[in-house]
């Protein structure tokens, strides 16, 4: 759960926070905008559970409804409220909390009576036949279910599989070491001038350079290895802090080296969540016999290509 609490506390408000960085919007925001007109109108504020929900990724969509709601997400890892959610969270009608430290499959008591469940790309990172089982008799009768789950085909993860197979650890662990030796180095001699001057930290220098010729100099998108890409412009980072106290550098060193695994291991599970169409018959089956009514699932596709599945029930 690290890889996630790491990327959690970065402040992100979804899992592409680089790329919606408040709160879905393109194809998974079409698919959101679909919804209201399937939930029933009513006086009463809509009682929503998002599951595996991260720093809150539905509420800017929530916020977007013109209903009064009372929110609780629960994610496994250490989330909390970005800031950009904290003023709207603040003037919003009905009550959000975020259980962080939650794993959906144990759902807190407290939670009953949900008139609207929703997960994207969430539930299916843990276990689903623990936790769809565990969610039913907390839904309100004919309570409303919609999930939006990784597909083994998406855009998404032919972009994981990329990643996966672009992570270079030996070139990982050779950045650490040079910059690891210039920040040693920086921390004897003192100043720039005599930095320069030092035969390995130069030899160290040199290697980043080519660290850049190599991962960043006339790399497309296509050709390019974009994961290794994303490392090594962060590590040259590095060379912005030689004036800074040596406790800042020493952190950013490791800080590099455990983001790329961790985002490394985000991959990997997100790959091993994946559904193909199998699973996902095998899945509303099992909802079926659970007590579910009417699942059904159906992928998510734009002009792209596909961007996940979704899967709709009623309790
Ligand atoms: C791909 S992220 C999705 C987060 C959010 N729904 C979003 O779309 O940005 C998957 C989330 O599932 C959480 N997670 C993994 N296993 C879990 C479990 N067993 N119970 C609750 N959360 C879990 C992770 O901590 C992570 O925040």
């Amino acid at each position: 759960m690290e890889a996630w609490s790491r990327f959690w506390r970065q402040g992100h408000t979804t899992t592409f926070g680089d790329y919606f960085d408040k709160g879905y919007a393109g194809p998974v925001k079409e698919w959101l905008d679909t919804l209201p007109q399937l939930i029933p109108p009513s006086q009463e504020p809509l009682n929503v559970l998002e599951l595996c929900c991260g720093n809150g990724s539905l509420l800017p969509f929530l916020f977007s409804l013109d209903r009064t709601f009372d929110y609780v997400g629960v994610d496994a890892a250490e989330v909390a409220l970005p800031s950009i959610l904290q003023e709207p969270v603040r003037q919003a009608s009905g009550t959000v909390s975020l259980l962080a430290n939650t794993p959906v499959e144990a759902l807190p008591e407290s939670i009953q009576d949900v008139s609207l469940c929703l997960s994207i790309y969430g539930m299916e990172y843990s276990d689903l036949n623990i936790t769809l089982k565990a969610l039913h008799p907390r839904m309100r009768s004919s309570g409303q279910f919609f999930a939006l789950l990784h597909h083994h085909e998406s855009i998404v993860a032919k972009m994981s599989r990329r990643a996966v197979s672009e992570y270079e650890l030996s070139d990982i662990e050779h950045i650490r070491d040079a910059l690891t030796t210039i920040h040693e180095t920086m921390v004897r001699v003192g100043n720039v001038e005599a930095l320069k001057a030092d035969d390995e930290a130069e030899k160290a220098r040199k290697f980043m350079n080519g660290m850049g010729n190599k991962y960043l100099r006339g790399a497309t998108l296509e050709t390019g290895n974009a994961f290794m890409a994303d490392h090594v412009m962060a590590a040259l980072r590095f060379f912005k802090l030689l004036g800074q106290a040596p406790d800042t550098r020493a952190r950013f060193i490791s800080e590099l080296v455990e983001e790329a695994q961790a985002a490394r291991e985000r991959h990997q599970q997100m790959l091993s969540v994946a559904k193909t169409a199998e699973d996902m018959e095998t899945l509303a089956q099992h909802m079926n016999t659970i007590g579910w009514n009417s699942p059904c699932f159906n992928a998510l596709t734009d002009k792209d290509g596909i961007i996940g599945w979704t899967l709709t029930a009623t309790a």
